[in-house]
């Protein structure tokens, strides 16, 4: 079987692997891997945290993602003798004022009542947990079984275990989708060359919707989210363990690396393809992580950066195939992508070399954005 994938972000990395793993001949084509929201993502392996009510099957698979990412990333690792910064020692979330305590206290409920484990910790738990913490916080949740990864050493290992099995990294724009007799037949570059392949993955994050050739309503419309990111950096231990924190309704997160790189994140802007940094969005974030550390100010200033997340409509992915024979999707992973990076290489790798979508994944195919006739 041949596959061309069109986006080379972690989705499209992590299936080429799988895919070629077993024995799909696999080309990637991108003009620049992993430059989009898979290096900006701070890489918290969190399935609840991010989500709202009524949204169990996408809780259902981000747990199931959680629990492949063990052996996923220890297949990987092996093949290629990277490290990728896997962590699983939990995640913290904490309140700064007893509004936002009750709101973890419905977040807990509603664990719970789906079975998920998960510790209340008062203020003084918190603090001993993280010394850092400012000392009116309020309390929290420890999520014991919730971890974190460096996107930015995961898609090297990506890339790098791609390589091995022989996946082709074409650095090129793919323009349009080759239909013929009503089927996708390969890509089209910006050069004008094509690549034909049996099987087409669109996996172009917020970038889905740009690529010409297709039927109408072929591909769900997928939308970008921007994130601002800031990276700053620590000599001294500062952050034991990735922290969540709702400073009065809003959110905000810090995910410490061994390396005492302490990312913060994200704004949520529904603004199009806007990366620009902007100074309301730097000073949000760092107001936020000064309420409840305030020794953050103290730390070495690193980097800034803005992604664009991919938003489908009801902010799920879309992943499987669709009406247009040979041609599939993965796409829409909106917060979730590097949560959700090993169980979608998994599905689509059944969907392309098996004709198949596994259970876990039929809550998420394209058909549901599909218009009935009436
Ligand atoms: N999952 C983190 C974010 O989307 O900001």
């Amino acid at each position: 079987m041949d596959v061309v994938i069109i986006g080379a972000g972690v989705i499209g990395l992590a299936t080429a692997w799988r895919a070629a793993a077993r024995g799909a001949a696999v080309t990637l084509v991108d003009p620049d891997p992993a430059s989009g929201a898979s290096s900006v993502a701070a890489g918290m392996l969190t399935p609840v945290s991010e989500l709202t009510y009524g949204e169990e099957p996408l809780l259902r698979l981000g747990l199931a993602s959680r629990e492949r990412y063990a052996s996923f990333v220890a297949e990987l690792e092996e093949l290629t003798g990277h490290d990728t910064g896997y962590r699983t020692d939990g995640i913290l979330e904490v309140a700064f004022d007893s509004d936002d305590l009750g709101y973890l206290d419905d977040l807990r409920r509603f664990q719970e009542s789906l079975g998920i484990p998960i510790q209340a910790l008062t203020g003084r738990e918190c603090r001993k947990a993280e010394p850092m913490l400012a000392p009116g916080v309020r309390g929290g949740l420890l999520a014991p079984a919730d971890g974190s990864i460096d996107p930015r050493r995961l898609t090297p290992a990506l890339r790098a275990a791609g390589e091995k099995l022989g996946v082709r990294l074409v650095r090129q724009r793919a323009t349009a989708v080759l239909v013929e007799n009503d089927t996708a037949v390969g890509v089209r570059l910006e050069d004008g060359s094509e690549v034909r392949a049996a099987e087409v993955l669109l996996a172009a994050g917020p970038w889905s919707g740009d690529i010409e050739g297709l039927p109408a309503g072929i591909v769900p419309a997928v939308r970008p989210v921007k994130g601002q990111v800031i990276r700053l950096r620590t000599r001294v231990p500062f952050l034991r363990r990735p922290t969540r924190g709702l400073v009065k309704g809003s959110s905000i997160y810090l995910v410490p690396r061994a390396d005492g790189e302490i990312v913060i994140g994200a704004t949520q802007e529904e603004m199009g393809f806007d990366t620009r940094v902007t100074a309301g969005g730097l000073w949000e974030l760092l107001r936020d992580a000064r309420e409840l550390l305030p020794g953050i100010t103290e730390l070495e200033f690193a980097e800034v950066t803005a992604g664009l997340r991919p938003g489908s409509p009801d902010n799920a992915p879309v992943m499987g195939p669709t009406a247009l024979p040979g041609f599939f999707v993965s796409t829409g992973h909106f917060r979730n992508g590097i949560l959700l990076t090993p169980v979608s290489a998994d599905i689509l790798t059944d969907v392309l070399l098996d004709g198949t979508v596994p259970d876990v994944g039929t809550p998420f195919t394209p058909d549901r954005f599909e218009v009935v006739p009436s």
